[in-house]
């Protein structure tokens, strides 16, 4: 019959080492979420400022010198280049915008279609707004509903766009048509 051995002390080293190391590698881990989080925290903050400029995921549509001082809109055709797996095609219109100059860089950029049913709505320089001739939908300069009866279920769609070395850049994107709530299709 064999005995079993007493456990020496060179035996309870290792684990002891082991939990030595364990509590050390968790005390990193959580000194260093200690001071991850708060930094990540700050980056939705800083974001804007990061990415003031960036016209990542935009198209170029015109220079700011086209656009009126009066602050005037102005209707521009959107052109983007489509890619699938065999072509590349430049210059394919994909939409319009209305765009405006707000200040000495900065813009309004709106949707031309109708949030109602989609008709391509028209400005009205004598209204100083835009209106819907199919079912008389009214919106203001910037883009909010004029008239109450309008049957448009929410204002035109704003855009993200930015000035970059005169140049103004539009993330152009469809709407759902229909819902008062603005839905990127
Ligand atoms: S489509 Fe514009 S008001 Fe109906």
């Amino acid at each position: 019959m064999s005995e079993r051995p007493s456990t020496a002390p060179s035996d309870t080293a290792p684990s002891d080492r082991r939990t030595f190391v364990s509590k050390v590698s968790a005390a990193v881990i959580g000194g260093l979420i200690t001071i991850a989080a708060p930094i990540a925290g700050l980056f939705p903050i800083l974001d804007p400022l990061r990415r003031r400029g960036d016209t990542r995921g935009m198209v170029r549509v015109t220079a700011f010198a086209a656009l009126p001082e009066s602050g005037e809109p102005r209707k521009f055709p959107v052109l983007d280049t489509l890619v699938d797996a065999w072509n590349r095609t430049d210059n394919v219109p994909v939409g319009s915008v209305y765009i405006q100059r707000t200040g000495d860089d900065s813009v309004r950029v709106l949707h031309t279609t109708c949030p109602h049913l989609g008709c391509s709505v028209g400005y009205n320089a004598a209204g100083r707004g835009y209106f819907c001739p199919c079912h008389k939908s009214s919106f203001a300069l910037d883009g909010t509903i004029a008239d109450p009866k309008s049957p448009s279920p929410r204002g035109m769609d704003p855009l993200e766009a930015v000035v970059r070395d005169g140049e103004v850049w539009v993330k152009f994107q469809n709407f759902r048509k229909g819902s008062p709530e603005r839905i990127a299709v």
